[in-house]
């Protein structure tokens, strides 16, 4: 048996392999002192054999299989002639290095190779990924190849998954973790909106948390297994498996399978977590991310105009956003179309991607110019893989949509999806997208994506990111953003494309601050847009403060997705304010270590972002509190022996700035150190529902 440590700054995995034998992961946790002899770490986890298993206990390890009594699902599924074949993977190899570790297995018999790939990444978070590869076997199907098999280190005993719907994205979930388990398959295409691709695990005892994730924008298979019987050695085993690709898929002597990338994260709490994910995302999965410059303040003509366009209108649209302090103006749906058949609702025109000479007579590009002369950039939206049965391009290709046969064709918000895994439609897509963003000074695409993909939809992920790439290598400045009816196709692998997503379509600060906050369990707040709606909402129906809106919407990558025509001058005032405060607080919020902050009262959220000696936090109470004084919020992550400038930029909100003790005190800014803020905190009035408070902080020494 040979041991192998990887070690990351500050976690270290333990692999046992066994050469013709099996490969184990039998530590996986803080990082181990030097010299820590690993043969005696395994013996101290190993279980003792008891009556009822299998005579030679089958071990799962990194590479579970339907072999020698196991029963749970395999890592790897082939068929033959539609019956199982049951394969016998053994350890044939490995290459080790400091943080990262490739193992080798092959089946003899079936001539099968399988190599796994784990790597310790930046922020400690372990990327893995499976190869198979078919060396000679004949007639062979594969079903299934998971990305990540985890034997689950027996600590982790409670599960918090994340489910929602279109415009309730993530709500979180926690449970016992044993005796069920836990699965979820997504069949819509895309990760959707069950959110079963995240999920964290916690320590039973402490705050430690392991996080995991498939990086892939079509369906996944999320599955924990317990091993109650203890038929094996009693640790669970995770597995995160992209699901379409692989799909009875043929797999043919000389083929080889390849899956996504799954990650997994372990920290000591919540907020350490959300950091290690935050430093992996931006040093190795967001594009570019090192050259990005300021994310710049949005507003969305989607919630001000909807499908009401007119060159005018939006000129108007544009100037008051100017006004307001808006850096980027987006054109949402409705700007396209043949002429006299356009896009004038959503049952039409999706496919047909020119310039709408209904809408725009003279062309897109006066009111371009007019947006970059108030000094803005310009957006568009686009939803390149659908197609309107109502359009030009479904009347000429009725055939690149996902279809059967001879079968009905259903629709989903009036529309079909196009067939991406084909290359005539995507070379058709590339075309016509590339000659948009040619022939006008476009910054930003809003990459839509409103129809589950149906019937089924093999290669479409793979077809969609082969789209994405060339297109971007062809226009590398062009922005992009990912929606998905908001948030429903939202993962590491189309952030490794994009520099946005859009979390939700709700922009109720009451629901967006719930989203927000799971969000950004998981991705840091300069991808996250964040839009300061209407007032009522035109979802929830609920009318909010303009204060408490965009308070929250600070926390984020800020926008606007309301008509300030429709707002009165105070609200203007206020709005203008807080985007004033967004840019000369995204250099912080936007690179720095997210913290998120405790407080007794459920309803208040409350998150602090701290970069370089300066920080800004987010406390908001959505319900009435049951208490006159709110306990004080105590701040996270600052240097207990340095002392800090604590102030509350203005405008305060209006109701409860009334309940402030030291109006003149917080103005002129409370210096306290770390261990204050951390140990007492600041006692804000929080008492009043649909309240919101920033709080700055300048570290002075
Ligand atoms: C989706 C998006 C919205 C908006 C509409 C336009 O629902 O999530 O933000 O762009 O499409 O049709």
């Amino acid at each position: 048996m040979a041991f192998i440590r990887c070690d990351g700054e500050r976690v270290t995995l333990v692999f046992a392999l066994e050469q013709g034998g099996a490969a184990d992961c039998v530590y996986c946790g803080a990082r181990l002192p030097g010299g820590e002899d690993l043969a005696e770490l395994a013996a101290a986890a190993a279980r003792g054999r008891h009556e009822n298993q299998p005579d030679l206990p089958p071990a799962p390890g990194v590479l579970p299989e339907a072999k020698g009594g196991w029963s749970g699902t395999p890592a790897v599924i082939l068929r033959r002639g539609g019956l199982r074949v049951e394969t016998d993977l053994r350890v044939s190899g490995w290459q080790a290095a400091p943080d990262s570790l490739d193992i080798t297995f092959t089946d003899e018999a079936l001539a099968l190779t399988l190599s796994l790939e784990w790597r310790i990444a930046a922020g400690d978070v372990v990327e893995a990924h499976a190869v198979l590869v078919n060396r000679g076997a004949p007639d062979l199907e594969l079903e299934r190849l998971a990305a990540l098999a985890l034997p689950v280190p027996r600590r982790f005993a409670e599960l918090t998954t994340f489910a929602g719907r279109w415009a309730g994205e993530m709500r979180q979930h926690r449970r016992a973790l044993a005796p069920d388990g836990f699965a979820r398959t997504s069949a819509s295409g895309k990760p959707g909106f069950g959110g079963g691709n995240w999920l964290i695990l916690h320590d039973g005892a402490s705050e430690e948390v392991l996080a995991a994730h498939l990086a892939f924008s079509g369906d996944g298979d999320t599955r924990i297994e317990c091993d109650m019987q203890g038929s094996g050695d009693g640790r669970a085993v995770l597995q995160l498996a992209a699901e379409q690709p692989h799909a009875l898929g043929r797999f043919p002597q000389g083929a080889a399978a390849q899956t996504p990338r799954a990650v997994f994260a372990l920290a000591p709490d919540r907020s350490a977590l959300a950091q290690n994910l935050h430093a992996y995302l931006r040093a190795e999965v967001l594009p570019g991310r090192k050259a990005w410059g300021p994310r710049k303040v949005h507003l969305n003509s989607w919630e001000a105009l909807g499908f009401d366009l007119s060159e005018s209108g939006l000129a108007v649209l544009a100037e008051s956003a100017a006004a307001l302090g808006v850096e980027r103006f987006v054109l949402d749906d409705g700007w396209f179309g043949a002429k006299g058949r356009g896009r004038r609702n959503d049952r039409t025109s999706l496919g047909d991607w020119f310039v709408s000479p209904d809408v725009f007579p003279r062309g897109l590009a006066p009111l371009i110019a007019r947006v970059h002369a108030l000094g803005m950039d310009f957006g568009l939206w686009v939803e390149p893989e659908m197609v309107s049965p109502d359009s030009d391009l479904y009347r000429a290709h009725a055939d690149w949509c996902l279809h059967i046969e001879g079968r009905e064709r259903p629709t989903m918000r009036g529309q079909l999806a196009l067939d991406l895994s084909r290359e005539a439609v995507r070379d058709h897509l590339f075309a016509r997208l590339d000659a948009l963003l040619g022939e006008h000074a476009i910054a930003y695409l809003k990459w839509d994506h409103n129809r589950d993909l149906f019937p089924s939809a093999p290669g479409q992920a793979e077809g969609f990111y082969a789209l994405l790439d060339r297109l971007r290598a062809a226009h590398p400045h062009v922005e992009i953003e990912s929606c998905s009816s908001g948030g429903g196709r939202i993962d590491f692998g189309v952030l490794a494309r994009c520099t946005r997503v859009w979390p939700s379509d709700n922009n109720d600060a009451i629901e967006r601050l719930r989203i927000m906050h799971a969000w950004s369990q998981f991705l840091p707040l300069e991808v996250l847009g964040s839009h300061v709606g209407p007032s009522p909402n035109p979802i929830t129906g609920r009318r909010l403060a303009m204060d408490f809106r965009a308070k929250v919407a600070v926390f984020g990558h800020m926008g606007v997705e309301a008509n300030p025509a429709r707002m009165t001058e105070r609200e203007r005032e206020t709005l203008a304010a807080h985007i004033a405060l967004y840019k000369a607080w995204r250099g912080v919020l936007h690179a720095g270590r997210l913290h998120r902050l405790a407080h007794p009262d459920p309803n208040v959220t409350a998150l602090l972002v701290l970069d370089e000696g300066k920080a800004l936090a987010l406390a908001a109470q959505t319900a009435f509190s049951p208490v006159f004084d709110a306990a004080p919020l105590r701040l996270a992550g600052l240097d207990p022996e340095a002392r800090y400038r604590v102030t509350l930029p203005e405008p305060w909100p209006n109701k409860a700035r009334h309940y402030l003790a030291n109006p003149e005190a917080w103005r002129a800014g409370l210096i306290l150190s770390g261990t204050a803020l951390m140990t007492q905190g600041l006692a804000l009035p929080l008492t009043h529902p649909e309240t919101a408070w920033l709080v700055a902080l300048e570290r002075t020494s």
